[in-house]
Parts: C-alpha cells; structure tokens; sequence
C-alpha cells in the first residue's frame, strides 16, 4: 500500500462543516463549473493514477484494522458497508470536494424547495413530498414556498382518499383480482414493491401486473379472472403510453364482451391526465402531479395496487420508511450521508476506475425485481449524453445496471464476476430475519451473500490458472434489519437519492426521458406499414424485416 495513503475517516478540512477550503468549493459549485472542469476532478484523476488503480482491498484492511468502522454507515433502516470499496480515505476527501465543487449540495437544495430543476420540461421535481407526512405539513408549511405547502395539501387529500378507496377494495369480498395495466414506472415500482411485500399481502386479493403490448400477457391474465370479481387499473402518468392504452383498450372490450356493464366498480385510473381517463369511459380516477416523474411514481397513486395489497396502514409505514431517508440525505453531512456517499462512488468507479457497469444482488427472493426496478431508476434518469444546456459531455454517465437475485446469480454469471476480465462492483442487499422462511435457511442464504462478498476481494491466488481468482474486486454490502414497508421505502428512497447525486455531479438532468421518444415514433409509422406493405424510403435492412413479416 502506497506510504502516502492515509485509511481513516475523512480529512477534517473536508468535512462539511470545514472551513475556508469547504467554502471556497461551494462558491464554485455556485458557478456552476462541471465535474470535470473542478479541482476536485483533477485531483482525483490524479490520486487515481498514484494510488487508486493499484488500490489493494486486502493491505487496506491489514493496514488498517478500523477500515470496517470507517467506511460503514447507519442510516435510516439500512446499514452500509462501503469497506469492501476501492477507497481510502483520501479517496473519500477527494470525492466530498467534488460534490461540493460541483454544486451537488445547491442541486439539493434546488430540488427540496420545489425549483424546476428538470428544466427540459419545465416541471419540478418533488417526489419527496408524496411521502413527507401530515404533520410536517404544519411545521413546514411557514418555512416552505407557498408553492410547495398547497401541494403538500392536496398530496395529503389525494393520499387520503386513495387509501379510503385501498381500503373499501380490501373489504370488498366480492373482489378478488386486481390487474394492474401500467409500463416502466407506472409498473415496475409497484410490482416490485408488492413481491418485497408479499407477506403483507392481505389474502384472497391476487394482483396481476400486465405491462407489455405483447397480447399473450393480458390475455393469460385474463383467463385466469372473472369479470365480477375484477378491478382493472389502468396506471399511465400521462394516459397516451401506447401498450397501456392498448392493454386497457382490450381490458375493458373483454369486460363488456363477458356481460360486465359497471365500469365505474371495475376500473380505475391513476394518471396526471383524469380528463383522457375520463374520455376512455373510467369516472373512478386518482390524480397525481407533473412534478412526480414516472420513475419515482411509486409513493402517488401509483401506489394503488400496492396499498390494496398491504393496506392504509402499509402504504403509509412505506412512506414514513422513505421519508427518514429523505431527511437524512437532506440534512446529514454529506461525509455521513449514505445517498451521498454511494453517489460518490458511484461517480469514483465510473469515471476514474472506467468500470461500466454495477451488478446488483438482492440476497432476498422477495426483492427478486428490484434489479429491474433500478435500472430504470439509474439508466433512464442518469443515461444521458448531454449537460444541462444540452451540450455533448466528454466523460462517461450511467453505468449498465443489471442483476438477479442471490444465490441464483452465482449459478449463473458469477463466474465473470470473480474471473471475468471486466471488474464490475457487486452491490449486495441482504435481509437479517426473514419471517417467512423455513428453518436452516436464512443462514445458508446470508452466509452466501458474505462468502461471495468475501470470495470476491480475497481472491484465490494459491491455485494458478483456471483456479485463480485475482480478488480485489469491490462490491457494497446493505443491510435490512427485516424487510417491511418501511425499510423498502428507506431502501427505494436511498437508491432514489444516489442516482440524485450521481446525475448532479454530471450536471445531467436525471428526471427528463426523451432517449424514448424516437423508437416510439418509429413504431407508429411500422405498424402502418406492416399493414400497407409500404417499404419506401426506409432502410435495406428495415425493409428486408418488414417484408418477412407480412
Ligand atoms: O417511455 C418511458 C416512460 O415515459 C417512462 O418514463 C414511464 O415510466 C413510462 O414510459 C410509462 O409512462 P406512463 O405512466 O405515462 O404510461
């Protein structure tokens, strides 16, 4: 290990609080400088070339038998280990000044007093205050923007009149089969979160989540439920996406076709467009806001499925589970703070270490989407090209998300994880006391998560060849004490806010979408044509497909 290298907890002069270095930094973020054009940058790029890239995880932790306290992190419902990380303390000080050089702290404070910071679409971005709870209301409601406490108000109207109707869904025995019709972030949120909370799930409610225009999907679902014992959801922020529009279409020609005739008992809608639900024929509409983009939409009406499944009370522990989060990325010091801290690591192995991707292993069959959950949060909020202003960026943005839960992930690809000649840093999300399992294994599953974070920065030198495993490998351990609605709402809220603070280092707008839009556009116009057979003007391949089509 590099003499100079100091393990430990981060510098003084770098602690928020700090003196004229930490002031200094902020009047810089204030000019709005980008990552790279910062001190901070130049230093880290550095420090990466002297000591980062010949970092060893195994003579950090000899070196420094503290490493494990120092580089961990409680925060609301989630304990961090971040030791098994390729950081020093220098790294960590390093990364604190880039934050603060960047503007990430005025970024935050942009977003919680309610600026349009998705400046693209000129809407702000408050999903936070779905989740800041009645009493906060009073308090806040002298210090916030106007703006901001009558929004808070008719969250709270909604919230409330959403659960009531949650609640009379759950009563009604008659009921059986909610089918929620919802794509990206008006479906991954909420199936994710009712599998996490199965075991809260009230029984004799089955919900079934269609999201693909592919017909076999609703149509399976379909035969499974019974006009009269069916509420159909048809979840769409903007009431025009078209494999929603498609699927609710089909829904309800199904519904009538099968002698159903109550649409106001059988659908409702969850949009930001009540008027388009209510040209569609569904009276029965709970709203919700531009300022909740589609990806952090779980915490509005969004959320209906989820609050039938787990009840007012449920829901509510999410959002309280959530809103701890949001105050502690709010107001802990940024060296303390665990969004920040992931962010800034984040940004340390994109951008210096080149790493292109981040590997996610929930040890937990209940969390089995939330790798699918988090690549839309990271890669549609963060996979960006451009600045703000729109300018082509010269550094790397969003790495590739993927995984699939623990164990089953080590019968599959981790082999490249630990041989493999990408490094990809691994985070693991594991579950201490699961209620619903049987007796043995919860051990074995727990002590599969620690071997393969143990087995990936040990490494296996003594076997040569085939048999060796070169370690130091670095992955992120998070730990839930029991997964309830209230730790998945501080873990979904954490992993919110770290694409936050990844997004405004890049000085990228992480809330807007429009890598969408083109395929989207595209497909209209294909699907005249492979009805017509009209091939001009498109490209040879194009057309060669669209021809074996027809
Ligand atoms: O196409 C991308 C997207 O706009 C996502 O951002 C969004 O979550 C999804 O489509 C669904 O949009 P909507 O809720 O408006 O149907």
């Amino acid at each position: 290990m590099n003499a100079e290298r100091s393990d430990g907890p981060p510098r003084a002069s770098s602690a928020p609080t700090g003196g004229s270095a930490t002031h200094e930094a902020a009047s810089v973020g204030a000019l709005g400088l980008r990552c790279d054009r910062t001190p901070a940058w130049a230093a880290l790029q550095a420090h990466h070339a002297k000591a980062g890239k010949s970092f060893d995880l195994r003579e950090a932790f000899a070196a420094h038998p503290q490493r494990f306290a120092d580089f961990s992190q409680d925060a609301p419902h989630v304990f961090a280990d971040l030791s098994k990380n390729l950081i020093d303390a220098q790294t960590q000080s390093l990364l604190l000044d880039l934050a603060r050089q960047s503007g990430l702290e005025e970024r935050r404070a942009a977003m919680f007093s309610g600026e349009k910071i998705n400046a693209t679409e000129n809407r702000a971005v408050m999903h936070f205050l779905l989740r800041d709870p009645a009493p906060a209301l009073v308090g806040r409601a002298q210090a916030a923007p106007e703006s901001i406490a009558n929004e808070l108000a008719q969250v709270h109207q909604t919230l409330d009149a959403m659960l009531a109707y949650a609640e009379q869904v759950r009563s009604d025995g008659a009921i059986t089969d909610i089918v929620n019709m919802g794509i990206g972030g008006s479906d991954l949120g909420p199936q994710m979160a009712a599998l996490a909370l199965d075991e809260f799930r009230l029984p004799g409610k089955r919900l079934h989540f269609v999201s693909n225009i592919d017909g076999q999907e609703l149509a399976t679902v379909l035969a499974q439920v019974k006009p009269q014992n069916t509420l159909f959801l048809v979840a769409s922020k903007t009431f025009t996406t078209t494999e929603t529009m498609t699927n609710a279409a089909s829904a309800k020609r199904w519904f009538e076709a099968q002698g159903g005739t109550d649409i106001a008992r059988h659908f409702a809608a969850l949009t930001t467009n009540v008027t388009a639900a209510n040209d569609f024929g569904i009276s029965t509409t709970f709203g919700f806001w531009d300022w909740v983009g589609g990806r952090y939409s779980l915490w509005s009406a969004i959320g209906l499925p989820l609050a039938i499944a787990i009840g007012a009370q449920g829901f509510r522990d999410l959002l309280a589970g959530a809103h701890a989060m949001d105050e502690h990325f709010r107001s802990a010091p940024l060296a303390h703070n665990l969004p920040v801290r992931l962010g800034l690591l984040d940004v340390w192995y994109r951008n210096f270490h080149g790493f292109t991707s981040r590997s996610i292993a929930p040890y937990s069959s209940a969390l089995r989407r939330l790798p699918a959950y988090l690549q839309q949060l990271e890669m549609e909020s963060n996979g960006k090209r451009v600045d703000l202003e729109g300018n082509a960026l010269p550094f790397a943005t969003a790495p590739v998300l993927w995984g699939e839960p623990g164990t089953n992930g080590q019968h599959a690809y981790f082999q490249m994880l630990h041989q493999g000649t990408e490094v990809v840093p691994v985070e693991l999300v594991a579950v201490k006391r699961v209620a619903r399992s049987l007796p043995g294994h919860n051990d074995k599953l727990l002590a599969n998560a620690l071997a393969q974070a143990q087995a990936l920065m040990q490494g296996k030198t003594d076997g040569g060849g085939h048999k060796h495993f070169p370690g130091n490998r670095p992955s992120t351990f998070l730990l839930l004490e029991t997964l309830t609605p209230a730790s998945l709402g501080a873990l979904i809220a954490l992993q919110e806010h770290r694409v936050f603070v990844s997004g405004a280092i890049w000085g990228i707008n992480s809330f807007d979408q429009w890598g969408v839009e083109l395929g989207k556009v595209l497909a209209k116009d294909l699907e005249s044509r492979l009805a017509s057979g009209d091939a001009a003007a498109l490209d040879g391949s194009t057309t060669g497909l669209l021809q074996r089509l027809r």
